[in-house]
């Protein structure tokens, strides 16, 4: 009955596949890549702030400021080779992004004397944003 050749029925359903994902695109999935994106951007513009004292691969040399590569999960002020200041000797904690939210707010309130030249991030989204993007290019 049906005369339509196999390969004309394949096209016209892709076809019709093409055409709903096309006039109702997943509209929640497109909004969190957008969401994710647009912090991951800013992440990376913010952290221009950072470039001049701190690498962020693996086995790049320190600047100013240790090489943050590797730095979620591990202990505060224990870079090796890197000569923190005598005011990281009594730092107990580790980097996860709640430390880290908190030294970013204000890395002197938390480390005082700290050798960092940096006044903070005072815009909680400024400090999530810089946390989504250092999370993406400091783990292994
Ligand atoms: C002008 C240089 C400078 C700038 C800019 C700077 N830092 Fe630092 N940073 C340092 C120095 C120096 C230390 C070590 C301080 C000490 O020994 O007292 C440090 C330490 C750190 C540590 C501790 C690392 C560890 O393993 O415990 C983190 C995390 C950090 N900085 C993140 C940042 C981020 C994120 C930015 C950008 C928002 C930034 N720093 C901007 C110089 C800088």
């Amino acid at each position: 009955m049906n005369k339509t050749p196999y390969c004309t029925r394949l096209i016209i359903l892709v076809f019709v596949i093409f055409s709903v994902f096309t006039i109702f695109p997943p509209i929640s999935h497109i909004n969190f890549a957008h969401a994710a994106d647009k912090y991951f951007l800013r992440g990376q513009k913010l952290f221009k702030k950072c470039i001049h004292c701190h690498t962020y691969k693996a086995a790049q040399t320190h600047r100013i400021g240790p090489n943050l590569y590797g730095m979620f999960g591990r202990k505060a002020g224990k870079v090796v080779d890197f000569y923190f200041s005598e005011a990281w000797k009594n730092a107990n904690f580790i980097w996860t992004e709640k430390t880290l939210d908190n030294y970013l707010l204000d890395p002197h309130k938390m480390i005082p004397n700290n050798r960092m030249p940096f006044d903070g991030l005072s815009r909680a989204s400024d400090r999530k944003a810089l946390i989504i993007y250092l999370k993406k290019i400091v783990q292994p």
